[in-house]
């Protein structure tokens, strides 16, 4: 049986609403480690840490929420505010696309390109 939920759209709202709340989530610890540039030597002493793998791979994580929000969020603009009749291709192909720009940039970051 064919369900809402069946369907590539609904996968694109609940990955454009999960990345959006992590990213939201992510917000205030990223102001707190911010907030320590105010003691130079604190702020050091806590950068030494994103030399961690477990850093990394949560900085990769983050670029993989990041652009998959941003794309899936860009094809939802489309959506709403370019003309129903221009805008075929932005509702099913564009998820697929987003989906592989997203896992693309991921590698350009686990590969040292960004
Ligand atoms: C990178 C550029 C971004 C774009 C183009 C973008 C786009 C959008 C759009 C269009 C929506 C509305 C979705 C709807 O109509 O249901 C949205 C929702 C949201 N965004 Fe973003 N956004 C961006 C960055 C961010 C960032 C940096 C955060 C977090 C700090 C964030 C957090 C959220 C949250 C929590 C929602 C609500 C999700 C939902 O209700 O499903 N967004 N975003």
């Amino acid at each position: 049986m064919k369900t809402a939920r069946s369907h590539q759209a609904y996968w694109a709202f609940l990955g454009h609403r999960l990345s959006g709340l992590a990213l939201a989530l992510f917000l205030p610890a990223h102001f707190y480690v911010l907030g320590m540039a105010l003691d130079e030597a604190r702020l050091d002493r806590f950068l030494k840490l994103s030399e961690m793998p477990a850093m990394k791979f949560g900085e990769w994580g983050l670029v993989l929420l990041l652009t998959l929000h941003m794309f899936f969020g860009l094809r939802l603009l489309t959506l709403e505010l370019l003309p129903w009749s221009s805008t075929r291709d932005a509702r099913l192909a564009w998820i697929g696309w987003g989906f592989a720009a997203s896992m693309a940039f991921g590698f350009a970051f686990i590969a040292g390109v960004i």
